[in-house]
């Protein structure tokens, strides 16, 4: 029958650590990697994430010790891509315009979550190795005999409601609403929904493995601090039963068929690893004289370019923190920047968009698109006493880019588009006294 260990979500502490974990005791080799005999009759296999001659601290990898080798699965066939969509992101002309989108509903009929995954917007080629996708998810279903693993790009997975509990091949773990986890390319797993109808978001990142920021003048502390983020421990399944292999592979979804579970790995060590991090632990650092920082210093992870300083995706939090900037307009100024520029909420309300930006929604203010506060947040903060003022309940967050987004049909034409969302410039009357 069934067979699993270590089923509770249990974690070890670090970001991109060398980890060792073993789900039997003795499990894990000592001292080699590829004994000739692995303990209890295990495989080793290697999940290499990065060439194998990049720069030692850049170099990311993990042996597993698994009861059969991944290779043990029928030939994959394409399979209906649904709602998902990859580069070259040419179904339309993107236009200009700033868009926003209301929340996703949530299906209903049973969907789990690879079904789920809606495309909005993208740039670069998982083939070339640069860009990202954005999708937004709406489930209801648990991924029970299907397993999922992209090798198009790493998976950041921002729940918005509902509880997302991965199954992997390095064990378990649970991201809730205000949490985030990361699944790196290749990486086995399912997801189950314990709260049933689930909805969020996912930056799938075609290039550079997502990594903390440096800290610079800010120094040795502060933003996500490293030990916050939880890497599971191992966990298998030992379970012999007809199931799919799903893989996103060259922009398409491809199946496989199998006769046992793949998340048979008894043993493991490596730097290979998901992760889950609360946002709540995020050590918001924030101007105490006057202005209004660049939303780059609330940098949760990055994923770096070729070029320094220009990132493929930035992904930013605008959590709950202190206002206490003194003859400033402290909501951000209008602008339009070269970085493009995907928001999202998990709750609460984003300062310069009170109404309309809501939950589970969506905005883009794309390449140099022109945007900023509406007009009574721009009013509110104009003659606001401003005194120091807590902003509690608020998680908004941001996929910024250095390329340009590229909308899919869906995006450009769902009934979730609002269409009137240009409006709430419109009043923004001219205030001009030098005549
Ligand atoms: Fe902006």
């Amino acid at each position: 029958m069934d067979t699993l260990v270590n089923s509770d979500l249990d974690y070890q502490s670090g970001f991109g650590n060398e980890f060792a974990t073993e789900a039997l005791p003795g499990a894990l080799p000592v001292g080699r990697n590829s004994p000739q005999k692995a303990p209890y009759g295990l495989y080793a296999e290697l999940l290499s994430g990065t060439a194998f001659t990049v720069a030692r601290e850049h170099n990311r990898r993990t042996w597993f010790y698994r009861i059969r080798p991944s290779a043990t699965h029928k030939p994959f066939t394409q399979i209906d891509n649904g709602l998902l969509r990859s580069a070259p992101f040419d179904e339309a002309p993107s236009p200009p315009n700033q868009m926003r989108w209301d929340p996703l509903p949530i299906p209903d009929n049973e969907m789990d979550i690879i079904d789920g995954l809606v495309t909005y917007m993208g740039n670069g080629d998982p083939t070339a190795g640069g860009g990202l996708a954005v999708h937004l998810y709406a489930a209801n279903t648990s991924m029970t005999d299907r397993y999922f693993y992209n090798a198009d790009g790493e998976m950041l997975f921002v729940p918005q409601q509902g509880r997302l509990r991965f199954a992997t091949e390095m064990g378990r773990m649970e991201a809730s609403p205000n949490e985030i986890a990361v699944i790196p390319r290749g990486i086995k797993f399912r997801v189950e929904l314990p709260d049933g109808p689930s909805r969020g978001y996912v930056c799938e990142n075609y290039g550079a493995q997502l990594r903390l920021p440096s800290l610079g003048p800010i120094g040795s502390n502060g933003l996500a601090n490293p030990r916050d983020f939880l890497t599971p421990v191992a966990s298998y399944e030992d379970e012999d039963k007809p199931c799919q292999l799903v893989c996103k592979f060259a922009g398409n979804l491809w199946a496989a068929d199998m006769d046992h579970s793949p998340l048979d790995v008894v043993a493991w060590h490596g730097n290979y690893t998901p992760c889950k991090y609360d946002l709540a632990r995020f050590n918001a650092i924030n101007t105490v004289s006057f202005d209004h920082c660049d939303p780059s210093i609330f940098t949760v992870l990055t994923s770096p370019s070729d070029s320094p300083g220009t990132a493929n995706i930035d992904f930013v939090i605008f959590p709950p923190r202190w206002m206490v900037a003194e003859n400033t307009f402290r909501p951000p100024w209008y602008h339009r920047n070269v970085m493009s520029e995907f928001m999202g909420l998990v709750h609460g309300q984003y300062d310069a968009k009170p109404e309309g930006f809501v939950p589970g929604g969506g905005s883009l203010h794309n390449c140099l698109a022109a945007h900023g506060p509406d007009v009574d947040s721009f009013t509110n903060a104009s003659n606001a006493d401003l005194k120091p003022t807590f902003q509690g309940d608020t998680m908004a967050f941001m996929f910024e880019t250095r390329y340009l987004y590229k909308l899919t049909r869906f995006a450009l034409e769902s009934p979730q588009l609002q269409k009137q969302y240009f409006e709430c410039w419109q009043d923004l009357k001219k205030n001009f006294t030098g005549n």
